[in-house]
């Protein structure tokens, strides 16, 4: 059966180019991965006194969700040389209340991307950071820091340049790949 990966994505942003990578990213994958968009943006600012009585409605749906996952992909754009704080949010919330961590031993990678021309490296690595604690084996190699994210896309999502699509799909397969090692291992 395919493996269901979640995408979450950094930005909630009607036309932002992290939508449309996903949207891409989705076309290019192989049919061993099955690749959903998971919505963040109804999830409440993480705040512990909201686990009692019980937690919150989009809370209880989205742990679910990630928990039931077999693998997640993360892309996102760079604020302020960060993760947005949407994205940060979306682990934070995924990783309480503590030992109840809907992430542990999921198998991740990273997608970053930005209009500028270091690919949004600062939020990546500071999202990398965050997986590490988490207990999330993520995918090293290859790395995926795409720059000039405002020149990738044609009208219709497609990637403009073939060597953009070759990358991300070697990108996607290997993710596939990591994905069969991480169940091996477990
Ligand atoms: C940005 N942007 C940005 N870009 C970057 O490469 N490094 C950065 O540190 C920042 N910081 C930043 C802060 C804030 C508050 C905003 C709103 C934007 C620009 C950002 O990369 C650009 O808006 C992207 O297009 C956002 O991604 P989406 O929404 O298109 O997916």
């Amino acid at each position: 059966a395919p493996i269901n990966v979640v995408i979450i994505t950094g930005s909630l942003r009607r036309d932002s180019l992290t939508l449309k990578m996903a949207k891409a990213l989705i076309d290019l994958a192989p049919p061993s991965l099955k690749m959903e968009i998971v919505n963040i943006g109804n999830l409440q600012m993480y705040n512990e006194d909201l686990e009692i009585p019980f937690p919150p409605e989009e809370w209880v749906i989205f742990r679910e969700r990630i928990k039931k996952a077999g693998a997640v992909l993360f892309i996102t754009p760079e604020y302020n040389r960060s993760l947005p704080a949407v994205l940060k949010n979306a682990v934070d919330v995924g990783s309480a209340p503590h030992g109840q961590n809907v992430y542990k031993n999921k198998p991740a990678a990273i997608v970053s991307l930005s209009p500028g021309a270091m690919g949004a490296f600062g939020a990546n690595h500071h999202l990398r950071q965050s997986l590490v604690f988490l207990d999330m084996p993520t995918m090293q190699q290859p790395e995926a820091y795409i720059g000039y994210s405002g020149q990738l896309f044609d009208d219709n999502g497609a990637f403009i340049q073939k060597s953009t699509k070759a990358y991300l799909l070697k990108f996607i397969l290997a993710f596939d790949r990591w994905i069969e090692i991480q169940k091996v291992k477990s």
